[in-house]
């Protein structure tokens, strides 16, 4: 089969098609012939060994995709070949086949998406979903300041924060992009070039300040946010896109009594085993059937240009996300 190789660490360039062996599938895997797979910012991390999870080289890319299950494992009783699948894997999803388990890193395309919109739900809706409901329990009519609201896990924390009955603001960097997030169900929109979105959020809430923070960008923005925060406030830390980890001033913590979440949506996954099955198997579905988190997706390439895929998301291009084009 064809997949999208890196064998040397480095920037986007370093990617190349090769030909490699379709991967053995085990009695409780399904095999899948990927339709699309979609680039998160981890990918790009894990070109430079800058990702928490460094995979051996050489290795393909990929977190997460979409495709029709080719064959099942002898064990597997839950799936048939010709079912339409979401899939996590880690990675390997830029390849024209992958096996994943049977269990916990499948959910059945929903009725009407396209393998690209599948290929691009995964990650953000539940790095969204772990952050929102699991970690700040976000409820109806609170207040939920998003940043980096352009990318990935922040448009899906949006989407998910209206359909929670929240008021959503949302930052970015860029008002044609922020445009968008605001079709996708952001009440207001802050460019953080050009606006100030401590006084925006102060200004708005009575000087009370955002009940909760999702923050994929870190660095000022999250130093700000602290600044933006209600009494009581729930601040998630989701990444850094920034640059790197940030220095929190724990006496804001203490004066404004916050609560600073940290988010690791598939790692609590893994840990946790049975007690997300409920969310794979049943809410998030159940979310997608209902069209929230349903991906917004900017940019689509051929496997031949995935290193163009790569280079959009670092140029800060990407309107919700980026996806590779396989089946
Ligand atoms: N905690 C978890 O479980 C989890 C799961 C998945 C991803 N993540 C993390 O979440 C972060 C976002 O991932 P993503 O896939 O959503 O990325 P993405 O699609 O590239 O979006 C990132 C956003 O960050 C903003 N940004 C600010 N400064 C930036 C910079 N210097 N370079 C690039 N973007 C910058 C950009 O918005 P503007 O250009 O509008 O400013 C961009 O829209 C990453 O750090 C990733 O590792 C965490």
């Amino acid at each position: 089969m064809r997949a999208v190789v890196c064998d040397r660490l480095g920037d986007p360039s370093v990617l190349q098609i090769k030909d490699v062996p379709v991967p053995e599938i085990g009695p409780a895997d399904v095999l899948i012939k990927v339709g699309a797979a979609s680039v998160n910012f981890p990918d790009v991390l894990m070109l430079t060994a800058d990702y928490q999870h460094k995979p051996d080289l050489p290795f393909i890319p990929g977190m997460e995709g979409a495709g029709t299950i080719s064959a099942i494992g002898a064990e597997v009783k839950t799936w048939k070949v010709g079912d339409r699948v979401i899939f996590g894997v880690r990675p390997g999803a830029f390849a024209e086949y992958v096996t994943v388990p049977a269990s916990g890193n499948l959910m059945r395309l929903p009725q009407g998406w396209s393998d690209a919109e599948g290929s691009a739900f995964r990650v953000g809706a539940t790095t969204a979903y772990h952050s929102l409901v699991h970690r700040a329990a976000l409820k109806p009519r609170e207040v939920l300041l998003v940043h980096g609201a352009s990318g990935g896990v922040g448009m899906a924390a949006v989407q998910l924060g209206k359909h929670l009955g929240a008021q959503v603001i949302a930052t970015g960097s860029d008002d044609q992009r922020l445009s968008v997030v605001r079709e996708q169900g952001a009440d207001l929109v802050v460019n953080l070039r050009t606006a100030d979105f401590v006084a925006i959020v102060k200004g708005l809430t009575d000087g009370r300040g955002a009940n909760v923070v999702y923050d994929p960008v870190g660095g000022e923005v999250l130093e700000k946010s602290m600044r933006a925060a209600a009494y009581g406030a729930r601040l998630l830390v989701v990444g850094f896109t920034s640059g790197g980890p940030t220095k929190i001033m724990s006496n804001h913590v203490l004066i404004k009594g916050l609560s600073i979440l940290g988010v690791r949506a598939g790692e609590t996954a893994r840990r946790a085993g049975s007690d997300y099955a409920k969310d794979y198997a049943v809410e998030l579905p159940r979310l997608a059937a209902l069209g929230v988190m349903r991906p917004h997706i900017s940019h689509r390439f051929p496997m031949e240009r995935a290193a163009d895929a790569f280079r959009v998301l670092i140029d800060r291009k990407v309107v919700g996300k980026a996806v590779i084009e396989i089946g």
